[in-house]
């Protein structure tokens, strides 16, 4: 879904970086073998999420809804040297296919995976992060902020994936539709909870940026 016009949306990402070739391979790789191809971050998003770790140099990183790995390896470019990313995934087919393009990567050393249910593996990481991406399901959005918010150090920033859920949080609601209701709870959540302070960014199918105070 593009939410700008077409040929300004192609403008946009001709005149960004280009994504590493590594995340080309991996790309190519995800939509030969692996269903749903497309909850891939991809490359706009991609560069900017490398972009905001590199900005923020964080020591500690925390991903929720690893996938192929894609979203990983951007936010690990920021990663500090000594630093550690931890991603977990509720699917454990994809455990090979994220670890052989991690230890491509420079970064294959600082990585650790978990695999299980977000829910069951955030109460048992006993650590605080700088830079928390949440991208797994949509319905438990809000019982993630929960269980991340004391493990963000102050100053700590959340990225959170598509908020603008391919536009369906501004049109009428189905209440059978259960991933809308959770993604406009969410938004509601973020924009009110006096612990961080919050932007929407329309880029892609919309990411939030909310810093801890
Ligand atoms: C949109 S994809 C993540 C895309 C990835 N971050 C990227 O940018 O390429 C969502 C992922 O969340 C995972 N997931 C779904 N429910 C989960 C849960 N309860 N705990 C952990 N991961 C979950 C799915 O298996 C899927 O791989």
């Amino acid at each position: 879904m593009y939410f700008l016009p077409e040929n300004l949306d192609k403008y946009v990402v001709d005149h960004s970086e280009q994504e590493p070739k590594l995340l080309q391979q991996l790309t190519r790789e995800t939509y030969q073998k692996v269903l749903q191809p497309i909850m891939l971050s991809g490359p706009y998003q991609g560069r900017v999420l490398s972009m905001i770790s590199k900005i923020i140099r964080p020591k500690s990183i925390l991903e929720l809804g690893t996938f192929t790995g894609y979203a990983t390896l951007c936010l690990a470019e920021g990663l500090d040297k000594d630093g550690e990313l931890h991603t977990i995934d509720i699917n454990e087919e994809l455990v090979d296919f994220q670890r052989k393009y991690f230890d491509k990567s420079n970064f294959g050393s600082q990585i650790i995976q978990h695999t299980g249910s977000a829910l069951d593996i955030l109460p048992q990481l006993n650590q605080t992060f700088d830079l928390i991406f949440i991208d797994a399901d949509k319905p438990n959005y809000s019982n993630y902020f929960h269980l991340i918010i004391d493990k963000l150090n102050p100053g700590g920033i959340i990225l959170s994936d598509n908020v603008l859920w391919h536009g369906k949080v501004v049109e009428p609601l189905d209440e059978k539709d259960k991933s809308t209701k959770a993604v406009l709870d969410y938004n509601i959540l973020l924009k009110n909870d006096e612990r961080i302070e919050t932007v929407l960014l329309p880029i892609r199918d919309g990411l939030t940026i909310s810093r801890k105070k």
